[in-house]
């Protein structure tokens, strides 16, 4: 176990760097073609050289795997397919002796169709008991149409029909995911004791944090009126005001709850929540001082790339944050979302939601400068950071999969016009010139083929050029830790160079400046640069940054 925080140092998880490991795709030990528990063991050494602190790992439980593992059909147990729970044991052992802690992702809005727990409810028929743990309702129109408007977030109705015991068209069941992902009704005693008992299950197997899946979905307004939807609206839960289904109020006493339970536990254990919501003051109610402890910004990921959204982001989420006295967090990419070396080459380079991303052409050479200017520039700002596995090689997206390797829900689920985000689920390339690069032993064919151009961008080639993107960000994190003003987590004050430069102190003598003009940027009198993510010279070309050094 890494050493806890003594008293009066602040708790790892405020400044911590935690890199997503979505666990299918990272490294594969035993030839299956998908990536497992024993095949992140064996490449822990490239966490600990990278320099991050911890690890996020998706969901690795036994699951049909309809939505990649977030369709959880048993929460204490691993599926076969990625390891067992001894294989567990031996990877916290393994990450904490190492300086990693390790975070587990917990999907509890909804369970698999699969789950003990929808099958009993299925098979118990109209009024049974079993189905008061999810949303079982009688149909409108004499049952043939949905209880609601509400919508599902791969596209398509919030709702499916069952045949009930008898062979009749029945009852309609709350899937606002796919539809073998089946809502719970987190107002039922039983869901919320199940639960109490399976965060206890892994706190005390010694995980030091908990991902909080799809947050904000977790409660709805009783009664479950129309949200008042437009035909064929799509899930944008970062627009929604006052909806039904998302972001309710009574939300938060699901999370008051979890925090009781974490605050039982030593060593600082986390709760960081996904939660897109209607702006960073919403956001700021999952972190006070008694729910959440940190929270995925999303409106940072969303930011094009232009000084004034990014400025306006960063200062709208610490202003948020602040008075409720939650760290933030900086997150650029992640499982459900179009890489940002992609984004950043596209004219509009903003993120969608969910991967319902319109395939634009991408400039990929600038969006890779830029990626690597917002590595500085994320890893600069106060509080944590979020890495998702395969940006330290600046992956692009992978945007011309054949149609008929896509598993992504969205795509079925959009009636085959959304790809999803397969896209940016390949598995990571580590060695090698050719696939599978490393990820598997060779010959297997992992579960998403890789592009045959990934040659120059493993692991391996990268490693020892120190103009890799590997390199920068190794780099960084290292002077992360040692620089007075990151190390030391020191306030953020803006530095106005010019309108389209993102330019910030932090503490007396770190600066951070970021070039988003078409210009040069003359870098006589802005201190001594210690790393810069484009050349060398005097002035920073456009679409870079660099950390300085001041006074
Ligand atoms: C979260 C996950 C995403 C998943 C969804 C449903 O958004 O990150 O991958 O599809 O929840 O569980």
């Amino acid at each position: 176990m890494p050493a806890t925080a003594g008293e009066g140092r602040r708790p790892w998880w405020r400044t911590a760097v935690v890199y997503e490991v979505y666990l299918r795709s990272f490294a594969d030990s035993d030839g299956n073609g998908l990536g497992d528990v024993n095949g992140l063991r064996g490449r822990l050494a490239h966490l600990v050289d990278l320099g991050v602190d911890a690890v996020w790992i998706t969901p690795w439980y036994p699951s049909p795997m309809a939505d990649g593992g977030y369709d959880v059909s048993d929460y204490r147990d691993i599926d076969p397919r990625v390891g067992t729970l001894a294989d567990v044991d031996a990877l916290l052992a393994e990450a904490h002796a190492a300086g990693l802690r390790v975070v587990i992702d917990l999907v509890a809005n909804h369970t698999s169709a699969e789950h003990p727990w929808f099958a009993a409810a299925v098979a118990g028929g109209p009024g049974a008991p079993e189905r008061a743990r999810y949303f079982f309702r009688d149909g409108r129109a004499g049952g043939a149409e949905p209880p609601n408007d509400w919508i599902s977030a791969f596209g398509g109705r919030a709702w499916t029909r069952v045949t009930e015991p008898d062979g009749r068209p029945g009852q309609w069941y709350l899937h606002l995911f796919a539809p073998e992902q089946p809502d719970l009704d987190w107002d039922d005693i039983t869901v919320q004791e199940e639960f109490d008992d399976i965060l206890r299950f892994w706190l005390d197997r010694g995980v030091d944090g908990i991902r909080v899946d799809a947050a904000p979905a977790m409660a709805k307004l009783p009664g479950l009126p129309d949200a008042g939807h437009r035909p064929g609206a799509l899930f944008e839960s970062s627009a929604w005001v006052d909806n039904p289904h998302w972001d309710v109020d009574e939300v938060h006493e699901i999370f008051r709850r979890w925090r009781r339970i974490g605050d039982t536990y030593d060593g600082d254990r986390l709760f960081v929540s996904e939660a897109v919501v209607n702006g960073p003051e919403r956001l700021s109610r999952y972190v006070r001082p008694d729910e959440l402890h940190t929270t995925f910004n999303f409106d940072y990921l969303k930011a094009p790339w232009d000084a004034g959204s990014i400025r306006a982001v960063i200062e709208g989420t610490l202003a948020a944050l602040a008075p409720v006295g939650a760290p933030a967090t900086w997150v650029l990419s992640s499982h459900d979302e179009t890489r940002h070396v992609t984004r950043f080459g596209r004219v509009s380079s903003g993120a969608a939601t969910m991967g319902f991303d319109a395939s634009a052409p991408a400039d990929l050479e600038l969006g890779l400068r830029r990626a690597r200017a917002a590595a500085l520039l994320t890893l600069a700002l106060p509080g944590g950071a979020y890495l998702y596995q395969g940006e330290e090689l600046g992956l692009p997206e992978v945007e011309d999969l054949p149609e008929e390797v896509l598993q992504d829900p969205t795509w079925e689920r959009s009636g085959r016009t959304a790809r999803g985000r397969d896209g940016c689920r390949v598995p990571l390339p580590w060695s090698g010139d050719r696939p599978p690069f490393g990820f598997s032993a060779d010959g297997v064919q992992p579960w998403l083929p890789q592009p045959e151009s990934w040659r120059g961008l493993t692991v391996a080639a990268q490693r020892e050029d120190p103009s890799s993107t590997l390199s920068l960000y190794r780099d960084a994190l290292r002077l992360r830790r040692s620089l007075h003003g990151l190390a030391d987590d020191a306030p953020l004050t803006w530095h106005e160079v010019g309108p389209d430069v993102v330019a910030f102190d932090r503490g007396p003598a770190f600066r951070c400046v970021v070039n988003m003009s078409a210009r040069p940027l003359p870098l006589a009198g802005l201190g001594r640069p210690v790393l810069r993510s484009g050349d060398d010279g005097d002035a920073l070309p456009p679409d870079t940054a660099a950390w300085l050094v001041t006074g």
